[in-house]
């Protein structure tokens, strides 16, 4: 075991993984592009972009500085009374890239927080106008929305929240459509929305990401948010993962021909480099605490709210996002993964494979989907083994390559996958 191993585990506790146990754990060097270095020599594809928010490669040069910029000229400043250009400008560029009606931008931490702020502006949109019992929020069955109290009280009640069930805020869960019971999901949504006490709905656009990469299909989406506009019910669309060209538009929810009145971008905002999210509001719901009323302030925030060097980096991103190359690379990644999906439709071993822009999952035909399926840990020494980090969800392997991955790198891995899909099944 190396030094720096046998020190994290007597100090650090990390993120979903038991104290006690063997978990495989990695002692990192460096990192470049899309590679990860271990202090042991290994060198590693990074196929999940780091939980999902690596867009532009590790350590990137060009990110790296606009943020040693920024820090040597305004490194931080509580945001309440101050402001400054690097938010300023980043909440222009975003509006210009989001529905028309969306003009505010709200600022905190992660992508929990972006949901946590989401919920509360809906409910207190409500309050705002006299309606308090306006307070029920309806979701989709298996949704992961983040680990903070309301984040998990919309998300699935599964093992991960259990110990805090108790504690969450009751919600109402339409079943996951799952493209056999859209009636049963539309009657639902009709039945909580008629009730005058729905104050929102919200939802992953197109993708259940933490669920297994489920996608289901714009069209019921679109009937869910008729039901909304019928019975004015606010909508928050959680694009936290599908955001930023990840499912093959600048948002997912650009499938459907409808804006919601909220959307929480987090993960590939700063493309990984620094922990920040936004919360959008609809002139709509602006409106709603446009109020001398000191009760109708949102009153909330975050030591490091709209961190100038965040938005920075984010406002970098953005260009670079843009830029003729990053939208090449894009192209050849939605091109390459679509073609193995249809490659490899209906192969042994496979029951379902789902791709969608820069996303390619394959459920393995391998007991219950389910994030505990212990296929996962063979998966992961499988790919590991080979230079690859592949982080299933279950039985279903996903491949979420960070955007500057070349023709040659997404080849390689798909290949692997193919390699393993024939040696194991
Ligand atoms: C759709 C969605 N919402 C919210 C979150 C929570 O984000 P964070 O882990 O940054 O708190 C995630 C994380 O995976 C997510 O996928």
């Amino acid at each position: 075991m190396s030094d720096l191993i046998a020190r994290d585990q007597k100090a650090v506790w990390h993120p979903f993984t038991p104290l006690k146990g063997d978990y495989p754990l990695q002692a990192l060097e460096s990192a470049e592009g899309v590679y990860l270095y271990t202090t042991d020599g290994k060198k590693v594809l990074d196929g999940i972009s780091s939980w999902w928010v690596n867009t532009l490669g590790h350590s990137n040069p060009v990110l790296a500085k606009a943020l040693n910029d920024q820090a040597l000229k305004l490194e931080h400043v509580i945001f309440a009374g101050f402001t400054h250009e690097p938010a300023v400008r980043l909440s222009e560029e975003l509006l210009k890239k989001l529905p028309e009606s969306h003009s505010k931008v709200f600022f905190s931490d992660d992508g929990s927080t972006a949901v946590e702020v989401g919920i509360k502006m809906t409910i207190q949109y409500w309050r705002n106008l006299q309606k308090p019992d306006r307070n029920q929020i309806i979701a989709i069955d298996g949704a992961y929305h983040g680990d903070t109290f309301g984040a998990m009280a919309v998300g699935e009640r599964g093992l991960f929240s259990e110990a805090f069930h108790q504690l969450l805020f009751p919600v109402e869960f339409l079943p996951y459509p799952d493209g056999t019971n859209d009636g049963e999901v539309l009657e639902m949504m009709e039945d909580l929305c008629s009730s005058g006490n729905v104050a929102s709905f919200i939802y992953e656009p197109l993708v259940q990401g933490a669920a297994g990469m489920r996608m289901y299909s714009p069209e019921l989406l679109s009937q869910l948010f008729d039901i909304c506009k019928k019975y004015d019910v606010l909508t928050i669309a959680d694009e936290v993962f599908t955001g930023f060209y990840r499912t093959g538009k600048f948002l997912a929810s650009y499938y459907v021909d409808y804006s919601p009145d909220i959307i929480c971008l987090s993960k590939a905002l700063t493309a990984g480099m620094l922990p920040m999210s936004v919360t959008t509001a609809s002139r709509r719901v602006a409106k709603v605490f446009e109020s001398e009323v000191l009760e109708h302030t949102f009153f909330h925030g975050h030591s490091f709210t709209a961190n100038p060097l965040g938005c920075a980096v984010a406002l970098k991103s953005l260009e670079l996002l843009d830029s003729p190359e990053i939208q090449d690379q894009l192209d050849m990644i939605y091109r390459h993964q679509a073609e193995f999906k249809e490659r490899n439709e209906g192969r042994s071993g496979v029951k379902q494979i789902q791709s969608l822009g820069t996303i390619l999952a394959i459920e393995l035909d391998s007991g219950k989907t389910t994030y505990f399926n212990n296929i996962r840990v063979t998966i992961y020494n499988y790919f590991m083994d080979r230079g690859i980090l592949l982080r299933p969800l279950g039985n279903v392997i996903y491949f979420l390559p960070p955007y500057v991955t070349t023709e040659e790198e997404i080849n390689f891995v798909h290949r692997a996958i193919e390699e393993f899909l024939d040696e194991k099944f």
